[in-house]
Order: structure tokens, then C-alpha cells, then sequence
């Protein structure tokens, strides 16, 4: 027998799976495949300094090297990238003129390499394609992440910092050839990044069930992120070496990628934005302080949702109502945010109190989110915002 999903808000209209990925311990080998196939001699390699320090670059490098080949490399880029590193990126890369371009690391790095591979094809700068310049094309791209929580290697966003406030770009051209999905690559990454990437996952894929885009392909993608994240976070954050917390990981961070690029982020990402460059926070952490108390708001529309992800989680626990498993997910939530040592108040990045009715505003107005599953104003961010003050 045929089984239909019956609650329409859960319909798939369209869902969106790119790029090819290759995932698996030494899955970095493949990208030596992947520029002979398509003659590839010129690669360009995007780094943050974390990244090249670790000797990454160098791994990478050696891996791709052999006669003939000429690799061009930038590691400036720091762990929030902004307009002008971006265009310090492009300036570098526009002098190689190179064939492709690689991105390794973390967000910053994959984002960056994003808008080179683009703006070295489309021409002008940044600024122009924030301004409206359209763009359908970019040099091949092929992306490394080295930790496992933004999903940049599967999205075709690409978020940065224009005088000290988020904006991005987004568009599927962005989106890569070719993923390389490398757990080997994250078992270095430091205890505090480790939590703050983690915990961007689970903002990732539960944002997306808060919002009119979701859809039961969402809601899979979500579920599974989520429950690998309630399962092997905690493990990578203490124990690094664990390679299979850490291929869990980088799984769920890839799911969770899928998700967001199908179904946005909400309010946690927009509360994320009015704090992170303030304050400096690691996005993650910028981000999940807010999560639990969206999931809170958005309960009434999101009950059937979070409590299939319980279930994906804890399949033998002994709850029975929706209702009870839906509230306990959020427990659960706010229960792994605390055992990796993540934020669950904004005094604890040192917000006074007096500045949150205007991070309220400015959440509001400038990161909307008229998508979010429940209706909203700003009294209710507001609320939101006092909440976890
Ligand atoms: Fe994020």
C-alpha cells in the first residue's frame, strides 16, 4: 500500500540535492581525481589561518601536486570573513588567474571561495552582486570543510560582514562541483570550535521545521542531523580522536546543511547576527543561545515535527504523547548545549541589559524572518530577547 503524507504543510514542492559529495576517511584523495578528470592545472587554494597553521594546506598541496601543476594559495582569511577579506581573496586570485578554486576549512574558508570563484567569472566586485549585479557562473569549485557544523559545503550561501553587520549572498551557481566530506580533516579541531560548530548544526536543522519551507525531506534530513549531533557531540567535543564521532559529525553537519539550504534559518541565526560581531562570538554559539527559546515559540505550529525527531533520537524512550515528546526534545536540546559548554544566557557574552529591546529591534528589522512557522511581531522577539537575557 501506497502511504501518502497526510499533513500538507509537510508536501515536498521542491527539494534541492547538490553537489556530488565524496564523504569517508581519506576522502580527501578524491580530489585528485576530481581535477584530472576535468584538467584541471591551476587550483587556487582558499585557507583560514587555523586551517594552513594545522598544516592542512600543506596536506592538501602535496595530495594535488605533480608536474606540471601550479597551485596559488591565500590563508588570510580570518574566522568571520568580511567584504574586504573577500576582496583581498579576489584581488589574490584574480592575479594567478587560475582554473579552479579550493576552499578549505571552515565557513569563512568555503564562503570565501564561493564569491571568488564567482566574481573572478562575473567580474566588478562584492558590493556590486549585494547591489543587485546578477551572476550565474563561476570558475569549478571544490570545497574541503575541515570542521563539522556550517553545511557551506552543500549550501549556495555564502554569509560575511559589511561594516560590522551580516549580510550574504545566495544563489544554487554557488554551490560547488564537488564536496570533499574528510573526517580525518576535523580531528584537530580545538574542544571550543569542536561545541560552537556542533551546536551550528542543531540550529541548522531545527531551524528549518520552524519555517513554511519545511517539508518531509526536511524534516528526514533534520531528524537524522539531529540525532547524530545528540549522539556524538559530546564524544568529539571530548575525546577529538574519536574518528567515528567525528564521521558522525561531519555526516550530521552535512544533513544539516541539506536542510538549511532547503528550508532557512530563523530567529536563532537572526539573534546570532545581532550578537556575534558585537560581542565576538563563534557563530554557533551566537546562534544556539537562541535555539531553545524559538523551539519554545514555535511549539504550538512544530509538535508533530519535534517529536518525530525525538523519536529519530531517543527510539526507546517511553514517552507517548506528542505533546511530551515535542517539550522534551527542547530539554534535550538545552541539555547538550550545556555538556559541551555552549551559552544559554546573552549576559554570558557580556550584553548589558540595557542594549536588549535594541538587539530586539534590530533582530526584527533587519534579519526578518516572515517565514518563521508561527506569526510574530516584535513585542514576541522582544520576549524572546528577555528570555534569555
Ligand atoms: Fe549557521
Amino acid at each position: 500500500m501506497v502511504e501518502f503524507i497526510d499533513s500538507e504543510h509537510l508536501s515536498v514542492k521542491s527539494f534541492c540535492i547538490i553537489p556530488k559529495i565524496s564523504f569517508g576517511c581519506n576522502a580527501k584523495k578524491d580530489l585528485v581525481s576530481a581535477l584530472n578528470e576535468r584538467g584541471l592545472y591551476r587550483p587556487f587554494i582558499i585557507a583560514d589561518q587555523g586551517v594552513y597553521q594545522a598544516g592542512l594546506v600543506k596536506l592538501i598541496q602535496d595530495l594535488i601536486n605533480k608536474p606540471g601543476v601550479e597551485i596559488g594559495e591565500f590563508h588570510n582569511i580570518s574566522s568571520e570573513p568580511t567584504l574586504e577579506s573577500m576582496n583581498e581573496s579576489t584581488l589574490a586570485v584574480r592575479e594567478f588567474k587560475p582554473d579552479c578554486i579550493i576552499g578549505i576549512g571552515g565557513g569563512s574558508s568555503m564562503d570565501t571561495a564561493k564569491v571568488v570563484a564567482m566574481v573572478f567569472v562575473c567580474g566588478g566586485d562584492l558590493k556590486d552582486y549585494l547591489e543587485g549585479k546578477p551572476y550565474n557562473a563561476r570558475l569549478p569549485l571544490f570545497l574541503v570543510p575541515t570542521t563539522a557544523g556550517t553545511g557551506s559545503e552543500v549550501t549556495g550561501d555564502s554569509v560575511f560582514s559589511v561594516n560590522k553587520q551580516k549580510r550574504w549572498i545566495s544563489h544554487s551557481c554557488l554551490v560547488p562541483d564537488l564536496s570533499i566530506l574528510d573526517p580525518e580533516l576535523t580531528v584537530s579541531l580545538p574542544k571550543r570550535v569542536t561545541a560552537s560548530t556542533g551546536l551550528d548544526v542543531l540550529c541548522h536543522a531545527l531551524e528549518g521545521l520552524m519555517t513554511s519551507y519545511r517539508n518531509v525531506l526536511v524534516e528526514m534530513h533534520a531528524s537524522k542531523a539531529v540525532s547524530l549531533v545528540i549522539g556524538n557531540l559530546e564524544k568529539a567535543y571530548w575525546c577529538g580522536n574519536d574518528i567515528s564521532a567525528r564521521y558522525n559529525m561531519m555526516l550530521a553537519a552535512m544533513l544539516g546543511g541539506i536542510a538549511n539550504n532547503n528550508a532557512p534559518a530563523t530567529f536563532p541565526h537572526s539573534i546570532g547576527y545581532t550578537i556575534a560581531n558585537r560581542f565576538n562570538v563563534p557563530h554557533g554559539f551566537s546562534c544556539e543561545v537562541g535555539l531553545p527559546a524559538a523551539m519554545e515559540f514555535n511549539l504550538p505550529m512544530c509538535t508533530d515535527e519535534f517529536s518525530t525527531v525525538f523519536d529519530a533520537c531517543f527510539p526507546l524512550s517511553n514517552k507517548k504523547s506528542k505533546n511530551e515528546k515535542a517539550s522534551a526534545l527542547i530539554e534535550e536540546i538545552k541539555i547538550i548545549i550545556q555538556k559541551v559548554n555552549g551559552y544559554s544566557r546573552l549576559r554570558d557574552f557580556g550584553v548589558e541589559e540595557d542594549l536588549v529591546n535594541t538587539l530586539a529591534e534590530e533582530c526584527y528589522n533587519l534579519f526578518p524572518r516572515p517565514y518563521n512557522i508561527c506569526q510574530h511581531n516584535l513585542e514576541d522577539i522582544k520576549n524572546i530577547y528577555r528570555k534569555i537575557y
